[in-house]
């Protein structure tokens, strides 16, 4: 068999141009490895101050690979949150990712919107430049479907609003389950609510849609106020990103600025970094501690719609009638369907966001 190339004493030398159209490819591959090595998500949103910032943290890591934006009502209207996505895309200059619409309310409740926390135009009242970018026109849950079945078993969802969209393509079409890489949810909580004594904000602006995500039987993360309640961005972290600049840098600084003055107005030292969790876990799953339970939604108590009801102990006692009476005959195991996030290394994951958006 005839050789490509001689082996001499000396350098090797290379006898046949195919040599060279290896050479080029493997330089190719080398390059191509980073971009094809990211994670490729879905970010989920309702734009919103943490939405924004959870966005620029995800533009800004080369782990991550934005495969598209998906808009949901919650913080604002679906409008607005939509004006909002295209704006920011456009800021980072990345008008190739696809932005899409989706539901227009939650499915079986009204819209709660909340610029009282987010400001006017649900970015701290930030402006920021019309989009260059134009939406795309599918919905938004048909583009999680679409991109699911382009890459089976490689896309991961950041849903970081109500879990209408997410609802919405399991219940369209329940095939993307296992195909979807993972899921990894900002929202819920073990420990109480924030919108009254027991619901998360983006479970309880949906309970119904959020239990079906819940149960749809994906690996599920959940990030909740156990996480974003302990990490906050304090002033510290602020002028840390004030010392730098650039289009996304001012504006992170700047929404981020109106979330620290809106939380001390509130008498906290600094503002809960909910959404930009659970985009540091995909970036970096040991940031946080998690335990594995069974979660299901409450969607009907008078105190606790919305409520994310952990079983941390794995079991249900099973209770037998005898007579008048039940009589507990042992414990039946609940599997676990969440990987519920108990603990952060704040201090490590605020480092990690101020590094990656200074300019
Ligand atoms: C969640 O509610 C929204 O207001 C925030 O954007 C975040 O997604 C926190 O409870
Ligand atoms: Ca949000």
């Amino acid at each position: 068999m005839k050789n490509n190339f001689v082996v001499t004493p000396g350098p090797v030398r290379f006898s046949h141009p195919t040599f060279f159209l290896f050479l080029i490819s493997l330089l190719l591959l080398a390059f191509a490895l980073p971009a094809s090595a990211a994670k490729k998500i879905i970010f989920d949103t309702d734009p919103g101050t943490d939405d924004a910032l959870a966005l620029m943290l995800a533009l800004n890591s080369p782990e991550l690979d934005v495969r598209a934006i998906t808009v949901v009502p919650g913080n604002v209207t679906a409008e607005m949150g939509l004006e909002n996505a295209l704006r920011m895309v456009s800021l980072a200059n990345r008008c190739d990712i696809p932005v899409a619409a989706g539901a227009q309310h939650p499915l079986f409740q009204k819209l709660i919107t909340a610029e009282f926390w987010h400001g006017k135009n649900g970015l701290g009242d930030v402006e920021i430049p019309p989009s260059k970018c134009k939406v795309d026109s599918r919905f938004g849950p048909d583009l999680i479907i679409q991109l699911v079945h382009a890459s089976p078993h490689e896309i991961t969802l950041v849903p970081v609003g109500p879990l209408t969209n997410i609802a919405f393509a399991v219940e369209k079409d329940p095939s993307i389950v296992p195909l979807v890489k993972e899921v990894i949810i900002m929202g819920g909580s073990i420990s109480g609510g924030n919108v009254n004594a027991s619901a998360e904000a983006n479970i309880y602006n949906d309970p119904e849609a959020a239990q079906i995500v819940f149960q749809a039987g994906w690996p599920l993360t959940m990030s909740g106020l156990e996480v974003g309640d302990k990490a906050l961005f304090t002033r510290k972290y602020l002028d840390q990103l004030g010392q730098t600049h650039g289009p996304m840098n001012d504006f992170t600084h700047a929404v981020a600025k109106y979330m620290l003055e809106r939380s001390e107005q509130f008498g906290s030292s600094g503002a809960s970094m909910y959404d930009p969790s659970a985009v540091a876990i995909a970036i970096d799953p040991t940031l946080v501690k998690t335990q594995a339970m069974h979660v299901d939604v409450e969607t009907r108590g008078d105190f606790t719609r919305g409520e994310t009801v952990g079983n941390r102990h794995g079991g249900v006692e099973h209770n037998v009638l005898h007579g008048d009476r039940y009589v507990i005959e042992g414990v039946n195991p609940v599997k676990p369907n969440t990987n519920v996030c108990v603990d952060v290394d704040a201090d490590r994951f605020l480092q990690l966001f101020v590094s990656r958006i200074r300019g």
